[in-house]
């Protein structure tokens, strides 16, 4: 809705339902979530339709439940990261974004399917999304936008480096200090 000086803001979406009940291990909207909310409200004119994949199937069905307290439809996918999207989506994709695991942790904590998969990034906390990377520009259309949580340790902007490797641009969209976190929203675009 539009708000003073007729940029558009959003209310905070309903998520009572989030991290209890059936959806005990679904990672609870926290400080990176709202972050990343509001960098997407910066860019919400270049938003229209989302779809979206999970790799923790209680994820995929909460977020219906999320879609569904917010009037909007979405069909989750149950997959690692992209995994099935290619080549269906080769160049299609206008907005992609990741709230990645970015914590550090042992490499040995990745790969599960539950609510450790909402934090667990191995070394660096790079390890879930430096698979991404390589498959991003494959994706994005040619006026595409990819928007990517991360925090200190990840070296965003060694990301921001290591992406014009694949032809995208990038800078810092916003950064926040919560708690011991700084995060960032980095955004990435076609060269
Ligand atoms: C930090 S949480 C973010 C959750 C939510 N998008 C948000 O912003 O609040 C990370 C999410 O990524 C999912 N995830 C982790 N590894 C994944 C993978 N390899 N493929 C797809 N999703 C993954 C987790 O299950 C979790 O829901």
């Amino acid at each position: 809705m539009p708000g003073q000086c007729g940029r558009v803001m959003f209310s905070t979406p309903f998520s009572s339902h989030v991290g209890r009940g059936e959806f005990t291990d679904v990672y609870d909207p926290a400080e990176d979530t709202f972050l990343l909310m509001d960098a997407l409200e910066k860019d919400v004119n270049e938003i229209r339709k989302l779809c979206c994949t999970d790799i923790n199937p209680l994820a995929a069905a909460c977020s219906v439940e999320s879609a569904r307290c917010n009037g909007v439809n979405i069909q989750p996918i149950i997959t690692d990261l992209v995994t099935g999207l290619m080549p269906r989506l080769q160049n299609q994709v206008d907005v992609l974004i990741f709230n990645p695991p970015y914590v550090v942790t042992p490499s040995e904590e990745i790969g599960g399917h539950g609510i450790e998969a909402s934090w667990a990034g191995g070394e660096r906390g790079r390890e879930v999304m430096d698979r991404l990377f390589p498959q991003v520009s494959a994706l994005l259309s040619s006026q595409g936008l990819f928007y990517l949580v991360t925090i200190q340790e990840n070296n965003p902007e060694e990301i921001i480096q290591s992406l014009k490797s694949s032809s995208l641009k990038g800078t810092v969209l916003i950064s926040r200090q919560a708690g011991r976190e700084h995060l960032s929203v980095l955004k990435f675009w076609k060269a």
